[in-house]
């Protein structure tokens, strides 16, 4: 089996120095043989059809942001499993990101810590790739995360995101508006209500007119599990005023709590949390929107998720899919099965804006 033989012993040295070299050579060899890959369509697909903020999802398990972020093995991931990929989070100007290290495995507590800094090829660059995909028929529900360029200062980031959302407009399926990533000075600063409504106002506007009368792709909101409750509520009031479809809950986290005493030095580096640690507040936050929103605003659950029991959990405090990133990392599309068959069939609580 071409993930155990192969993929999976290469992940695995994630524990060595260069996990970010291990990271490459995956998108690499996964971009290489995506063609190949739809052989295991049959051992790793599940088709378990969903339709959530308008869109027809054909499983409930994506791709979260950050893996594939140009979008460079975009017909691999199908076969894998997923049932929706997030790329980016690209930026309207390339970037390379900050300096290495900058991905550090904490393996005895099933955790990784970040602190990339959105390297990536730029907006026009994924649009250019999408756009190649999509003539060769998109084989999947594609979401496009795009943020704040890094030299751009913060007071123009609205001009930045809509450069980017107008370059990407023709080939997303979704948006996700990513002002929750740690790694970016000042970025998450947009969660804050006056800043986040003027974003989402502009967004909005710039959608409707790419739309051209036509209903507008869908935009999401995604948010750090840093915010304290009112911050949070503060959040949902902004997106419910602004017609967002939907909420990405959660980025990676800033608290260390939970990290195994082996992974302590670790630990110390700076950069977002994500991961088994993550899981309860991550939980914890799709519960708080849920309840929040009496289940009228979709959310895709994404924090530390390592089994089909962990994505149940996910759907039972509200969200309607789930993501999944470091936990695929560790353990392969075997665990996007799991979830897939753990999900399969199971009837939403409430609304959710989920239907089948
Ligand atoms: C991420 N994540 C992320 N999120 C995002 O919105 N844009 C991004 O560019 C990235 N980049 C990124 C890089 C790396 C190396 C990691 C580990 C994570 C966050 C990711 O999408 C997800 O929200 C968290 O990782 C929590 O999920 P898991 O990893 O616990 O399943």
């Amino acid at each position: 089996m071409l993930f155990e033989k192969l993929i999976r012993p290469a992940l695995y040295r994630l524990s060595s120095d260069d996990a970010e070299a291990v990271h490459e050579r995956t998108i690499r060899v996964l971009s290489a043989a995506a063609p190949a890959l739809g052989v295991l369509r049959r051992r790793y697909g599940v088709d378990d059809p969903v339709t959530v903020f308008g869109l027809r999802f054909p499983n409930r398990v994506g791709l979260a942001a950050g893996m594939d972020k140009d979008g460079r093995a975009l017909g691999a991931w199908p076969s894998l499993g997923f049932g929706f990929v997030e790329v980016g989070t690209v930026t309207r100007l390339a970037q390379p990101g900050n300096p290495k290290p900058r991905l550090f495995a904490l393996p005895t507590s099933d955790a990784v810590i970040n602190r990339m800094g959105f390297n990536n090829a730029g907006a026009d660059a994924l649009a250019r790739k999408l756009a190649t995909e999509k003539a060769h028929s998109k084989p999947v529900v594609v979401g496009v995360s795009i943020g704040k360029s890094k030299v751009v200062p913060l007071e123009d980031a609205v001009a930045d995101y809509q450069a980017s959302l107008r370059s990407l407009y023709p080939y997303a399926d979704y948006f996700a508006i990513n002002v929750s990533s740690p790694n970016t000075p000042g970025l998450r600063s947009l969660q804050d209500k006056s800043q986040l409504a003027e974003l989402l106002d502009e967004l909005n506007g710039t959608a409707a007119s790419l739309a051209g009368g036509g209903t507008p792709t869908p935009l999401l909101v995604k948010v750090a599990p840093d915010l304290s409750d009112t911050a949070l509520a503060e959040v949902l009031e902004v997106c419910d005023t602004h017609g967002v479809a939907g909420l990405i809950a959660t980025n990676t986290t800033l608290s260390r709590e939970g990290l195994a005493p082996g992974d302590a030095p670790t630990g110390e580096e700076a950069g977002g949390l994500s991961g088994r640690p993550l899981a309860a507040r991550a939980r914890e936050v799709v519960r708080f929107v849920h309840e929040r929103t009496e289940g009228k605003l979709p959310i895709i659950g994404v924090g530390g998720i390592f089994s089909g029991t962990d994505a149940r959990r996910m759907l039972d405090a509200g969200a309607s899919l789930v993501q999944v990133y470091t936990g695929f990392a560790l353990k392969g599309p075997g665990l996007i099965r799991e979830i897939n068959r753990a999900l399969a069939g199971r009837r939403i609580m409430g609304s959710s804006g989920a239907s089948r």
